[in-house]
Formats: C-alpha cells, sequence, structure tokens
C-alpha cells in the first residue's frame, strides 16, 4: 500500500482543562521553554520523514496558522540585528507542507481525523495528538512508520501506565505478541476503573489505514459524548489486522495541567543554556519552602 507521508495533526479541542489560558489561546501553543507544544509535534512528524501535514485547527486557533507562517518583519528585524541563531530557530519547520482544515465544532478526536479525510485521500496516514509531545533517540512517529512497512497495517502507539490511570485512556486487549508489538483484539476507550483489558494505554501517536474513513463516516458518539478514534479502530480491526507498538522513548502529556508542569521542569533542567539555573532555583524555591514550614 506504499509508504506514509501524511500526517494529520489535530488541534481543534477546546483546552478546557487549561481555562481561562485557553480562551483565546491554542493549548497547543502553550509554550514549553521557548517552543509551543505543536512545533515539537510537527518536527517528530519531519523528522520521520513526514512529507505533508494537515493540522486541524477550529475557533480561536489562528495562532497556530500564524506561527507556522513565514513572518518577514520579524526575520528582517533578527537579520538586521545579526541574531541568526534565532533566525534559524524560527525557520525549523521551512521543509515541510503544513495546511490547515477547521472543524467547525469540537465533536472528538474521532471526528477531528474525519475532517482531514479528502486531504489523506486512498492513502496511509499518520496521527499525532497536538498536546502530547514524546522525547526519543528515535522519533516515536518513526518507530510506528517502520512497524507499518513491516506489517502494512494499521498500527498504534502504546505504552504502559499504572493499572489505577487506565480510566483516562484508550486501552488495548493484546492477542499475540512479537517483541514490542502486539496484535489487538479489543480496543477500549476509557475503561471504567478496574475494568481495563491490559495496562497497554494508547499514546496520541496513529498509523491507520484510510478504511478507516469507512467508519469513521458511521462512527456514533462515545465516552463523553464525543466522536471517538479509538470506537472506529475498534471496528476497522474487525475488517483488517491492527498492531499496537510499544515504542521507545518517554510521553509528555501537556494537555493537562501537572504533565505541562513537569514537562516544562524537565525540559528546562535539560536546557543546555539554562538547565543549571533552573536547577539552582528549584533547589532555592524548594528550601525556601521547607524554611516556610518549619
Ligand atoms: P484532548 O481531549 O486532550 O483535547 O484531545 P481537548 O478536548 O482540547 O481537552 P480538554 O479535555 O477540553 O481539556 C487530544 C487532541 O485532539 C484534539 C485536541 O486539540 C488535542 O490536541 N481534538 C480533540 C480535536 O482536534 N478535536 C476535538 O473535537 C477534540
Amino acid at each position: 500500500m506504499g509508504k506514509v507521508k501524511k500526517a494529520i495533526i489535530p488541534a481543534a479541542g477546546m483546552g478546557t482543562r487549561f481555562l481561562p489560558a485557553t480562551k483565546a489561546m491554542p493549548k497547543e501553543m502553550l509554550p514549553i521553554v521557548d517552543r509551543p507544544t505543536i512545533e515539537y509535534v510537527v518536527e517528530e512528524a519531519i523528522e520521520s520523514g513526514i512529507e505533508d501535514i494537515i493540522i486541524v485547527t477550529g475557533k480561536g486557533k489562528r495562532a497556530i496558522e500564524d506561527h507556522f507562517d513565514n513572518n518577514f518583519e520579524l526575520e528582517e528585524n533578527l537579520i538586521k540585528k545579526g541574531k541568526f541563531n534565532l533566525l534559524e530557530k524560527i525557520n525549523k519547520s521551512a521543509n515541510v507542507e503544513i495546511h490547515y482544515i477547521r472543524q467547525k465544532e469540537a465533536k472528538g478526536l474521532g471526528h477531528a481525523v474525519w475532517c482531514a479525510r479528502k486531504f489523506i485521500g486512498n492513502d496511509p496516514f499518520a496521527v499525532l495528538l497536538g498536546d502530547d509531545i514524546v522525547q526519543a533517540e528515535k522519533p516515536c512517529l518513526k518507530q510506528l512508520m517502520e512497524q507499518y512497512d513491516e506489517t502494512q497495517s494499521s498500527v498504534i502507539g502504546v505504552q504502559q501506565v499504572p493499572e489505577e490511570e487506565t480510566y483516562r485512556y484508550g486501552i488495548i486487549d493484546p492477542k499475540t505478541i512479537e517483541g514490542r508489538r502486539y496484535q489487538v483484539s479489543n480496543f477500549v476507550e476509557k475503561p471504567k476503573q478496574g475494568t481495563a483489558p491490559s495496562n497497554l494505554a494508547i499514546m496520541g501517536r496513529y498509523i491507520l489505514t484510510p478504511e478507516i474513513f469507512d467508519f469513521l463516516d458511521k462512527q456514533e458518539t462515545g465516552a463523553g459524548g464525543e466522536i471517538q478514534l479509538t470506537d472506529a479502530i475498534q471496528k476497522l480491526n474487525e475488517l483488517q489486522k491492527v498492531y499496537a507498538y510499544d515504542f521507545e522513548g518517554k510521553r509528555y502529556d501537556v494537555g493537562e495541567k501537572l504533565g505541562f508542569i513537569r514537562t516544562t521542569v524537565e525540559f528546562a533542567l535539560n536546557n543546555e543554556e539554562m538547565g543549571d539555573q533552573v536547577l539552582e532555583m528549584l533547589k532555592e524555591i524548594v528550601l525556601g519552602k521547607e524554611v516556610v514550614k518549619e
């Protein structure tokens, strides 16, 4: 069925967990140190060999389009000031085509992916959630693309989560195991506490065959009253094999507050220019707090 060259990045959600910050600012634009979350996601797609990206946006998301647009005034200004390192930083996503489509109403992830169906046509494609960052030696999406090349089947990125957190995720019921790759017998979106078939959770990275659109066309609302991508994948799995791949790397959920703060702190600590200073600052804050407690 050929190579995976196109990717969908859904970024049209309401970001209610970050209100009021997300009233006028997309959560995918919240910065981790000095780069918006979605830029890390776009970079992963480029590094994996994706040639065309479609970002699904919605109301109040114009900042995303502006971010990836050329900003000649800013570039001129940086050239004038000789700030070439900054110029390089703002042009990082120049070697990929980025397209946009609007999801008129945030009806769920499945619906957001469906909105991009005409752009995808009859090709296999990738989905990367706009609020999930994965740091890995080999980009997470590339790992999944390699699995696709071997199996010519849909491959869903998963990782283990603690048992008590399974209710927050799409969970797989693994059938057979081949190294890090599983064949899946069932997909369950947000299982009730104590009912999850495993602790392998879907982590915002997918390779899907175009037949998924046949199911998204008819998909009814599921968990949380939203059109769920996981429900359509479950139906696809009845038609053709769907694999899950336990990818190597660390996944950061930037879409919820604690995850966002953790990501910011970790990335700041690992930052070459300011890591040491950040560590000192954190020590100061924590020690200062202890003094106050006493
Ligand atoms: P989330 O469920 O994390 O995003 O979806 P959300 O709905 O914006 O968050 P809360 O729950 O209100 O805080 C994961 C990704 O899918 C996109 C989101 O923008 C996010 O990047 N998404 C979600 C859509 O594009 N459309 C939707 O209808 C829902």
